[in-house]
C-alpha cells in the first residue's frame, strides 16, 4: 500500500495539497435552523472570496450536498491548494460512519481522476460532537479513501504518465480533536493495509497462489506482523487422517497444506477464538466440472482463508488482547485421473464419513476436517468464513454475507459488528427439518442437499462436524467476490471479513 496518511491541526487555507475536499450535507433538504447554523459554521472555514464561489455553485444548483455528489472549484490562489472538492454527504441528521466512508471514497476517486497526487480532507466539525466520535469518523474517512483507491495492477506495465494519489491528510481546525483523529487515522491505515493484502491474495491468479504459496504468504505475514504460523504438509495431513483435505486435493498436481495461525497465546486464560477460512486456491468443480463462463473467478475461492490471514495481520498490529487461532485448509480442486469422483466416500478428521455426491461441493469437505481439528483448542467460539455456495449469492447478492450458527448471542454481536463496519451479515435459519436433505444411504452425511436452500444445507453439513463449542458460519460467496465495483471496493476480491472480524474481536471480552 503506497498511500501515506497524516493528520494535522490546521485550516483549509494553510494546507498545501493538490486538492482539498470538504463534505457538505444536504442543507436544502433540512432547512431548519440547526442545519443553517451548521452550514454557516462550515462556510467559516473558507476565505470570503472562495466562499462566494461556493455560494455561486449552490445558487446555480450545481451542488446540493446529496450523497455521491462532487464538484471541483479552482481556488486561484485564494488558498494554498489549487483545487477545492465539494463532496455531498447527504442529510446531516442521518450521518453514519458509512456515509463518511462513501464521501471519502468519492473525494479520493475524484482527486485521483484529476491526477492529484495529494489530497487533504477536512474533518467536519459540528457533527463530531453528536453520536459519532471524532476517532471513528477519522477512521471511516481513511477506510473509504484508501479502500476506494485499491487496484490489482501488479501484472500490468506501470502507467507513468498517471501520477498516483499517494498522500492523504486529515485536517482539523480543532486542536482538542487532534489526538483522537490521529488515533483513528492510524487504526484505519493499519486495517486498510490488511484489507489490501487480503484483496491481493484473493485477486492473485491460481498460478501464483496455490496451497504451498498461500502457506508461504501466511508464514511471511506472521514474521512481519508478529504471530506464529505452523504449516502441515501432505504427509502430515495424511497422518492426521484429514480425509476431506486429502480427497479434494487428490486431483491436483499441487499438494495441500493445512495452515495454522496463532496470535497472543498469553491471553489464553481469557478464552480462545478460532477462525477457520476456506482455502480453495482454485475451484474447477473437479469431476463435477463447472461451466467455462466465469470459472476464472474461482481463483478467489480462498477468500475465507485470505480474510483470516488479513485479520491476523490487523489484530497483531492493533494488539487486540484476545487469543486467536486461525485454521486454513488449502487445496486446489481439479479434475484428473486421480481426482475424487461422485459416489466416493471420505472419512474425516473426526471419524465421520461423507458421501461425495458432487465434487464441486468441496469447500464443506475440507472445512469439516478443520472444524473437527478446532475442538482441541477448547474454543470459546469458532467462526468459519467460506465462499461456500452460489445459492447464498442468489439469496443475498453481494451486500450481505449469509450467517448461520448455534449461538444467538454471538450471532447478534457479529451482526452489530457488521452494521458498524458495513460488512453486513444476514442470518439464515438452520431449522432441524433441513437436515434430512443431506442424509446419505451409504455414509454419515451427503455433501449436497438438492436444489433448494443450498446455502442452508451447506451450513447444516458443517454443523454435523462441529465439536462441543459455539459456532458461526459465514457464507461470503457473494460479499468476497464482486462482479461489479461497490463504493469503495473495485470489481474482484473485496477483502470482506477483515474489518468485520477485527471489530468483533475488539469487543469480544467486553
Ligand atoms: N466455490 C463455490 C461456491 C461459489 C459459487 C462461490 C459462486 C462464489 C461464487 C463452491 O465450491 C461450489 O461450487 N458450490 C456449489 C455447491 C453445489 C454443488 C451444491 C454451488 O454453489 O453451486
Ligand atoms: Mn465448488
Ligand atoms: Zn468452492
Amino acid at each position: 500500500m503506497d498511500i501515506k496518511v497524516t493528520t494535522i491541526h490546521g485550516t483549509i487555507s494553510t494546507t498545501r495539497r493538490d486538492a482539498v475536499a470538504v463534505f457538505f450535507s444536504e442543507w436544502n433538504m433540512a432547512p431548519q435552523a440547526a442545519e443553517k447554523t451548521e452550514h454557516k459554521k462550515l462556510m467559516e472555514n473558507f476565505p470570503s472570496a472562495l466562499r462566494k464561489k461556493i455560494e455561486t455553485a449552490i445558487q446555480l444548483n450545481e451542488f446540493t450536498g446529496k450523497e455521491n455528489e462532487s464538484i471541483t472549484l479552482y481556488t486561484e490562489s485564494l488558498i494554498n491548494s489549487p483545487r477545492l472538492l465539494l463532496i455531498g454527504i447527504g442529510e446531516s441528521k442521518k450521518l453514519t460512519l458509512e456515509k463518511f466512508r462513501r464521501a471519502a471514497a468519492t473525494a479520493a476517486k475524484k482527486a485521483s481522476s484529476l491526477k492529484a497526487a495529494s489530497l487533504a480532507i477536512l474533518l467536519p466539525e459540528p457533527v463530531t460532537s453528536e453520536t459519532l466520535a471524532a476517532a471513528e469518523i477519522s477512521q471511516a474517512i481513511v477506510e473509504g479513501a484508501i479502500l476506494s483507491l485499491y487496484k490489482f495492477d501488479k501484472y500490468q506495465k506501470p502507467n507513468n504518465e498517471k501520477k498516483k494519489l499517494h498522500s492523504i491528510e486529515i485536517i482539523t481546525p480543532n486542536s482538542r480533536l487532534e489526538k483522537e483523529i490521529h488515533i483513528g487515522a492510524k487504526n484505519g491505515t493499519m486495517l486498510c493495509e490488511a484489507v489490501y493484502h487480503t484483496r491481493d491474495l484473493e485477486n492473485a491468479p491460481s498460478n501464483e497462489i496455490y496451497p504451498e504459496t498461500l502457506a508461504d504468504h501466511a508464514l511471511q505475514s506472521g514474521k512481519k506482523y508478529g504471530f506464529s504460523v505452523t504449516i502441515f504438509d501432505k504427509r502430515k495431513i495424511e497422518s492426521l487422517k484429514m480425509g476431506g483435505v486429502i480427497g479434494v486435493s487428490k486431483g491436483s498436481e499441487n499438494p495441500p497444506r493445512f495452515i495454522i495461525l496463532e496470535y497472543n497465546v498469553k491471553a489464553k486464560k481469557h478464552g480462545t477464538i478460532v477462525l477457520v477460512g476456506k482455502g480453495v486456491t482454485f475451484d474447477t468443480g473437479g469431476i463435477s466440472i463447472k461451466p467455462a463462463a466465469s470459472m476464472a473467478e474461482m481463483k478467489m475461492d480462498m477468500s475465507g482463508g485470505a480474510a483470516v490471514i488479513g485479520t491476523f495481520e490487523a489484530i497483531a498490529q492493533l494488539k487486540i488482547p484476545v487469543h486467536v487461532i486461525g485454521l486454513i485448509p488449502a487445496v486446489e480442486n481439479m479434475p484428473s485421473g486421480s481426482a475424487i469422483k461422485p459416489g466416493d466416500i471420505i472419512r474425516h478428521y473426526n471419524g465421520m464419513t461423507s458421501e461425495v455426491d458432487n465434487t464441486d461441493a468441496e469447500g464443506r469437505l475440507i472445512l469439516a476436517d478443520a472444524l473437527g481439528y478446532a475442538s482441541q483448542y477448547r474454543p470459546e467460539l469458532v467462526i468459519d468464513l467460506a465462499t461456500l455456495t452460489g445459492a447464498c449469492v442468489v439469496a443475498l447478492g453481494h451486500l450481505a454475507s449469509g450467517m448461520m450458527g448455534n449461538d444467538q448471542t454471538a450471532m447478534d454481536d457479529l451482526k452489530t459488528a457488521g452494521e458498524k463496519t458495513y460488512e453486513r451479515v444476514w442470518q439464515l435459519p438452520l431449522f432441524d427439518e433441513y437436515e434430512k436433505q443431506i442424509k446419505s444411504d451409504v455414509a454419515d452425511v451427503k455433501n449436497v442437499g438438492g436444489r433448494w436452500g443450498g446455502a442452508i444445507t451447506a451450513g447444516w453439513f458443517l454443523k454435523k462436524f462441529i465439536g462441543d463449542y459455539k459456532w458461526i458460519h459465514l457464507d461470503i460467496a457473494g460479499t468476497a467476490i464482486l462482479e461489479e465495483a461497490l463504493d469503495y471496493a473495485p470489481r474482484g476480491g473485496s477483502g470482506v471479513g477483515v474489518r468485520l472480524l477485527v471489530e468483533f474481536l475488539k469487543n469480544v471480552h467486553r
